[in-house]
C-alpha cells in the first residue's frame, strides 16, 4: 500500500491498522534486532530535502526488518543535475529491483507521480521487477508528511492511552508546515478532538486541511494554549518563504512572541504535553529540553516502530489498494426536451440565442468566474462567442441570479459536469435552433484531467513535463465542491474563492 497522504485515509480504521501494527513493532524496534518475518526486498530512500530524523528513522527501521538499502541523499550525485526527469530515474531505480521508495522531495505531489509513473512500468514493462510495489511520501514540499502523523499518532495514544476526547492546539507555522498539515487530517477523524490553532498572520492553516476538523479558535496568541491536553509546536520554515520578504519580515518581528520557555510553560494546564516534530530553532526553549512535559524526543524514537511497521505493509504480497480513480462516462444524467411551438416562447433572457446554450440559474455575482472557467477549460470546450447576463431577476438563487449565454456552441458534457460540481444550481440549457430547448442534467465527475494546469508553481505537474495534470472534485452532495489536484492537493477552484 501507498503511503502518500492522510487524505487517502477515508476511515480511522485504516490509521488504527496502522497504529496496532506500530505498536507491535515497539519490541522489536528497542531491541535493535532483525526480524526474519520479511523478504529482503530492496527498499530506495530518495532524500533530496534536507532529513536527520525521517531519514535516520526509515534507515534505522529498514535495517531491522533485514530490507536491503539504496540511499540516494540530495541531488548531488544524480543525473537530476543532468537534467534527467524524475519519471525516469524512477523507472530505473525499479528496474534495478527496488520495491519500496521512500521519497522526500520539494515539488508537491512527487510521491504521487511517482507512483504513477511506476504503476505503468513495473509489471507491464519491467523485466526484472514485476513488483508489487509502495511508495511512502517522506515529506513533499508544503504538503503532506504521513509518516511522522502516524508516530504523532502512536505518541498520543502511548502518553494519553487514547486518541479521542482532548484537546490540542497546532502552532506555529501552519500555512508551510507539512507535518501540521497531515495531523489535522487525522485528527479531522477522531472524535471529541477540540483544535486551536495559533500562527502567526499570514502563517495560517490553508483550509483545505481544516476540513471536517473542530477548530474551537484560531488566533495569533500562543495564550489561546494554555488549557489543552496538548500543544504540537511546529517550526517557522523560513526556506520556503525567505522569498516573500514582507511576509519573512513580518513572521520574523513576531517570532520572539511564539517561543515555549520555562516561565510560560508554568502558566499553562500542569499535565499538558508539549509535542514537536523537530528540528526545533527557538520555538521551544533551552530551558525545557528535559522538563518531562515536552516529549518531542520520545516522539522522534515513536519514528522507528512506526517506520518499521509502514515498510512492512510494503513487503506484504497484498495490498491495501485505494479504490480506482472512477471514470468519467455518464455524466449526462437526464435530458427534458421542451418544444417551444405556438404560444410558448423562450425566457426572455434566452431570446439572443438563437443557436448555443444558455447556462442559467448562476449564482448572483458569479457569472465571471464561470467564464473564467470556460476559458481554463478552453481545451476541451474550445473558444466561442459569449455574453454575460449579470443580476437577472428569479425566484430561485435567492431573487436575483447571473446568465451565461454561449452563441454557436455546445459545450462537451465533462465541461458541463465540471461547471455543475462547482455550482450544483445552475441549469444547462441547450437550443439547436429548431424551436426547442433541451433541459440537461449532470452528475459530478470523477476525475478532471487533459488541458488544465495546477496553479500551484511548486506543483510535481509544473515541473515535470511527462506529468498529466488531474483534479479531484471534493465536498459533500448539493453543496458546491471544490476541485483539487490530484498530486500536490491545492484547491484549483473552490466556491469560498468565488
Ligand atoms: C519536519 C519536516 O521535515 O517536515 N521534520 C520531520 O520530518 N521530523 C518538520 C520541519 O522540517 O520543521
Amino acid at each position: 500500500m501507498h503511503i502518500i497522504s492522510m487524505s487517502d485515509f477515508a476511515s480511522s480504521e485504516r490509521v488504527m491498522e496502522v497504529l496496532r501494527s506500530s505498536t507491535s513493532m515497539i519490541p522489536w524496534a528497542t531491541q535493535n534486532t532483525y526480524t526474519s518475518q520479511f523478504p529482503r526486498h530492496k527498499a530506495v530512500l530518495a532524500f533530496f530535502e534536507p532529513s536527520t530524523r525521517t531519514h535516520g528513522s526509515f534507515e534505522q527501521a529498514a535495517l531491522n526488518l533485514g530490507l536491503r538499502i539504496q540511499q540516494i541523499i540530495g541531488t548531488d550525485h544524480t543525473s537530476l543535475l543532468k537534467n534527467e526527469s524524475f519519471a525516469d530515474m524512477f523507472r530505473m531505480l525499479a528496474g534495478q529491483g527496488a520495491r519500496i521508495f521512500v521519497i522526500r522531495a520539494k515539488p508537491e505531489g512527487t510521491p504521487r507521480y511517482v507512483a504513477k509513473i511506476l504503476s505503468h512500468y513495473i509489471g507491464e514493462m519491467s523485466i526484472i521487477n514485476k513488483g508489487p510495489f509502495q511508495v511512502i511520501n517522506a515529506g513533499d514540499g508544503r504538503n503532506q508528511h504521513p509518516t511522522q502523523t502516524f508516530l504523532d499518532l502512536l505518541t498520543i495514544q502511548e502518553t494519553f492511552g487514547r486518541l479521542d476526547d482532548f484537546t490540542i492546539g497546532i502552532t506555529n507555522d501552519l500555512r508551510h508546515g507539512r507535518t501540521a498539515h497531515s495531523l489535522a487530517q487525522a485528527l479531522a477523524m477522531r472524535s471529541g478532538v477540540k483544535v486551536v490553532l495559533v500562527s502567526p498572520k499570514g502563517l495560517e492553516m490553508p483550509p483545505q486541511f481544516k476540513r471536517g476538523l473542530n477548530v474551537i479558535s484560531e488566533s495569533d496568541s500562543l495564550d489561546a494554549l494554555s488549557d489543552c491536553d496538548i500543544v504540537y509546536v511546529t517550526r517557522f520554515q523560513d526556506e520556503r518563504y525567505r522569498d516573500n520578504l514582507p511576509l519573512k519580515q513580518s513572521v520574523d518581528a513576531v517570532i520572539p512572541e511564539f517561543v515555549i520557555d520555562l516561565a510560560r510553560l508554568n502558566t499553562w494546564n500542569p499535565k499538558i504535553r508539549i509535542m514537536h516534530p523537530l528540528p526545533r530553532v527557538k520555538e521551544i526553549g533551552a530551558d525545557i529540553s528535559t522538563d518531562p512535559r515536552v516529549v518531542a524526543f520520545q516522539q522522534a524514537e515513536y519514528g522507528i516502530p512506526t517506520r518499521m511497521a509502514l515498510l512492512a505493509l510494503g513487503c506484504r504480497d497484498t495490498q491495501w489498494e485505494f479504490p480506482p480513480t472512477g471514470t468519467n462516462a455518464d455524466l449526462l444524467v437526464e435530458t427534458i426536451p421542451t418544444s417551444l411551438t405556438g404560444e410558448r416562447k423562450p425566457p426572455k433572457h434566452f431570446q439572443p440565442v438563437q443557436r448555443g446554450m444558455v447556462l442559467d440559474h448562476i449564482p448572483p455575482g458569479c457569472a465571471h468566474h464561470v467564464l473564467q472557467i470556460l476559458t481554463q477549460l478552453s481545451s476541451l470546450t474550445g473558444s466561442h462567442p459569449r455574453q454575460l447576463v449579470q443580476h437577472v431577476k428569479s425566484r430561485k438563487c435567492g431573487g436575483s441570479k447571473d446568465v451565461v449565454l454561449l452563441h454557436d456552441t455546445e459545450l462537451p458534457n465533462v465541461a458541463c459536469a465540471t461547471l455543475h460540481a462547482l455550482f450544483p444550481d445552475m441549469t444547462f440549457n441547450y437550443l439547436p435552433g429548431n424551436e426547442t430547448i433541451e433541459k440537461r442534467r449532470f452528475r459530478v465527475p470523477d476525475v478532471l484531467s487533459h488541458g488544465l494546469r495546477c496553479s500551484n508553481p511548486s506543483c510535481i505537474t509544473q515541473i515535470e513535463h511527462e506529468a498529466d495534470p488531474e483534479f479531484h472534485f471534493v465536498g459533500s452532495d448539493g453543496c458546491p465542491k471544490e476541485a483539487v489536484c490530484a498530486y500536490c492537493e491545492e484547491h484549483l477552484w473552490s466556491a469560498s474563492n468565488f
